[in-house]
């Protein structure tokens, strides 16, 4: 392994730039020096690393030099714009937004389900979109013992997917409408508090979101499989943290939901919750600050002949941004892939 690793976090003052160093921390990555990054605006402000501080230092084209791994969570277009000068500088960039996902240059990785693909990696290696991690972590494992045909998707998404505005929003809108004042609208297109949300991300020509369309064409390329038909809504719900989805399979043979049980209480990254007489089911309020992906209300779709019906619940913070991203670079580390083949690859 690589000696005196340096890791840079960008976006180190967002709702996941702040969970991925506390990632980091608590994981003990075997780090010498990290690095906080933001824009100019929090630049000289700190963030906590365990029970030290970091200086968060403002993101330049120059701030690579000598960092080794640099895990990007601060949007699109700052992504775009500066990962091609990590790579320049020999740094390896584990992206979080969905800019570099559907390159064919940059592996898209869940390390649970697709780690083989990250030897391919140039430079960039994306990390998926959260609820399309979380529904995959879950069927993966069901995937291989009955390959699924198709999939029917309807998330309950936490406001904390939109990072620390959308956290925000949601906190004054509630405190607003106690205290009998009608909150403004400034980061979502209507009142998030105590309503439900069909819109995430921006519509698209065929009226899915791009979200949405995230789900279908991420699946296909982490499970290499084009042929899977995937269909997605997508709604954002007054919840802090932790997606919910409502998942509907069709495999191409016949698996019960106590089988689906059995493989899914061995699986990796996965816990069954799963007793309905005991109303004991994942709860968003529960998965929040967890780890794992929870998988219950599993049941035999009735309607069709190979069908299941399954309810996913993940921190989406967590294992939905920083999280996998942490575990895409410890996995660069244990498979001894942390250099850059061409580092003008993507200027
Ligand atoms: P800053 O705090 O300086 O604005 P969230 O998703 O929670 O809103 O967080 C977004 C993160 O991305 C923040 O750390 C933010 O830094 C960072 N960020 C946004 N735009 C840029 C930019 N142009 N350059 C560097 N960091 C950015």
């Amino acid at each position: 392994m690589k000696e005196n690793l340096v890791v840079a976090v960008v976006g180190a003052t967002g709702a996941v730039g702040r969970e991925m160093l506390n990632t980091l921390y608590t994981r003990n990555f075997p780090a010498t020096t990290v690095k906080a990054l933001a824009s100019s605006r929090s630049a000289g402000t700190k963030v906590p690393f365990g029970d030290e501080e970091l200086l968060v230092e403002e993101l330049t084209e120059n701030s690579f030099e000598g960092v080794d791994i640099a895990i990007f969570s601060a949007g699109g277009g700052t992504s775009t714009k500066f990962a091609p000068y990590a790579v320049k500088s020999g740094c390896i960039v584990v992206d979080n937004s969905s800019a570099w996902r559907m390159d064919k240059r940059c592996p898209l990785i869940i390390p649970e389900v697709n780690a083989h693909t990250l030897k391919e990696h140039n430079g960039i290696i994306a990390n998926p979109n959260c609820s399309t991690i979380q529904m995959l972590v879950a069927l993966k494992p069901l995937h291989d013992v009955a390959p699924i045909k198709r999939i029917v998707v309807s998330t309950y998404q936490a406001v904390s997917g939109t990072g620390q505005k959308g956290i925000q929003e949601l906190e004054t809108q509630v405190r607003k409408l106690f205290n009998g004042i009608e909150p403004e609208n400034e980061v979502y297109p209507h009142r998030i508090a105590f309503n439900c949300l069909p819109h995430i991300d921006v519509f698209l020509d065929n009226d899915y979101t791009k979200e949405e369309m995230k789900m279908v064409n991420e699946t296909n390329k982490i499970f290499e499989d084009d042929s899977i038909k995937v269909t997605a809504t997508c709604v954002r719900v007054p919840v802090f943290y932790s997606h919910s989805e409502s998942i509907n399979i069709e495999t191409t043979k016949k698996l019960t939901a106590k089988e689906a049980r059995a493989i899914l209480a061995k699986a990796e990254g996965v816990q069954l919750y799963d007793n309905p007489k005991e109303n004991m089911y994942p709860l968003a309020g529960d998965a929040a600050g967890e780890d794992d992906v929870f998988v219950g209300r599993i049941r035999e779709d009735e309607s069709i002949e190979n069908g299941l019906n399954l309810w996913v619940v993940a921190d989406n913070v967590r294992k939905g941004a920083a999280l996998n991203a942490v575990q895409i670079a410890e996995k660069l580390l244990e498979m001894n892939l942390v250099h850059v083949k061409d580092r003008n690859l993507f200027m």
